[in-house]
């Protein structure tokens, strides 16, 4: 592997590369339509709106949604949550949510409590960031109006048992917000067998679109409760100054972004026939000789769950003697090797695994394009990093 050969190990951040099908899509906007989709009747405004159904409808097939209109186009996966956050929650509502959640959960939920709108119950997770469903069960009371959860830990990759715990929350008569920004594109989902009300993820992470994209599922159970958030024209209704009921357009005011979700919808067609099941194994696979090779170092610590667990395509680790901001910056340096040091907006986690006050964990995330070599490669950085710390 030559020296300025890029080994991108940010994909949970926003995945790179794409495959070449978005850029040729994002090219061809840009160059060749450059017009505004739902407003006008020319052919390149005709186009640039059959594209967005198309996108909308790829997006549909992928997720187990049989009406594509209950997909939502949004700016990215804090846009979709928000939306749904603020559009469901009402006075004197409960919240379950949990400590594993990001901060575009968290913030919006802390915000409404800090005003005394609503109340909130996290749940804790295990040492890996798996949630108990009998802990999400015990914390639903009459009062809960939302359960928001994490489908993938953005920290460690755990798994959370969506589906075990959305019969619950169905039966106790609240909905179910899944925040799918690290699972999306990795692990298979149909919402049909989730049984999520409301499923909220960006376009740019596993879905393989560009920056600016985002979507939201809502289901039947949820629309009408749903009011939108952000008003505006919608090219529809336009003799009306009340916001259309109807879906999508009830939750999509003002331009779309089209080149994104042009981007989007060439993706959604690639991940369809390379397999979502595929990239998952391929992605579970490279984490296993992460954590392999990266276990059995001295001064290494593993956050995350064992090799054989259901799992995300996310490591995070932690070196003795080393902030992890300088082994991210040492590796960027020395070998090209980017990865994410931090908190990753997910402060509860962080204090979970005991790692909020030493500067977070260093996070690595292959993508779909990740080789074995790179990983490899990675593995004998990190030993050679470990291996001169505990020297020095
Ligand atoms: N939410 C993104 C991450 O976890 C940016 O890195």
């Amino acid at each position: 592997m030559s020296e300025s050969h890029r080994i991108y190990l940010d994909n949970a951040a926003t995945s790179w590369p794409k495959p070449p099908e978005v850029y040729a899509a994002v090219d061809h906007y840009q160059r060749q339509l450059g017009a505004p989709a739902g407003r006008s009747s020319y052919s390149e405004a005709a186009e640039t709106e059959r594209g967005v159904g198309a996108a909308r409808l790829a997006i549909a097939r992928l997720l187990g949604v049989e009406e594509p209109q209950r997909i939502v186009f949004t700016l990215n996966g804090t846009d979709s949550l928000n939306q749904a956050i603020h559009g469901i929650l009402r006075g004197g509502d409960h919240v379950v949510t949990s400590v594993i959640e990001h901060n575009s959960v968290l913030r919006p939920l802390k915000k409404l409590e800090d005003a005394g709108t609503i109340k909130v119950t996290r749940v804790d997770c295990d040492d890996c960031g798996r949630i108990d469903p009998d802990d999400v069960q015990r914390a639903i009371t009459d009062r809960t109006r939302l359960v928001v959860l994490a489908h993938a830990s953005n920290v460690t990759g755990a798994v959370t048992p969506i589906e075990k715990i959305a019969p619950v929350v169905k039966q106790r008569g609240a909905l179910l917000l899944v925040d799918a920004a690290q699972s999306a594109g990795h692990l298979p989902i149909d919402v049909r067998n989730l049984g999520a009300d409301l499923l909220a993820a960006p376009g740019h992470k596993g879905l393989l679109g560009p920056l600016g994209t985002g979507i939201l599922y809502i289901s039947p159970r949820a629309d009408q409760l749903l009011q939108s958030v952000r008003q505006g024209g919608t090219g529809t209704n336009s003799e009306d100054d009340r916001q259309p009921e109807t879906l999508p357009e009830k939750f999509e005011s003002g331009s779309l972004n089209v080149p994104g979700i042009l981007g989007l919808g060439a993706a959604a067609a690639y991940l369809r026939g390379r397999g979502i099941k595929a990239i998952g194994t391929h992605l579970h696979q490279l984490v296993a000789l992460l954590t392999d090779g990266l276990g059995s170092i001295p001064g290494v610590k593993l956050h995350g769950p064992s090799a054989g667990d259901s799992q995300a395509g996310i490591l995070s680790i932690t070196l003795e003697g080393y902030d992890p901001h300088e082994v991210a910056t040492v590796l960027d340096v020395a070998h090209r090797i980017q990865v994410r040091s931090g908190i990753h907006c997910a402060p509860l986690m962080h204090r979970r695994l005991g790692t909020l006050d030493h500067g977070g964990t260093i996070r690595l995330s292959p993508g779909p394009f990740t080789t074995v070599a790179e990983i490899e490669a990675t593995v004998a950085a990190i030993t050679e990093l470990a291996t001169t710390s505990a020297s020095a």
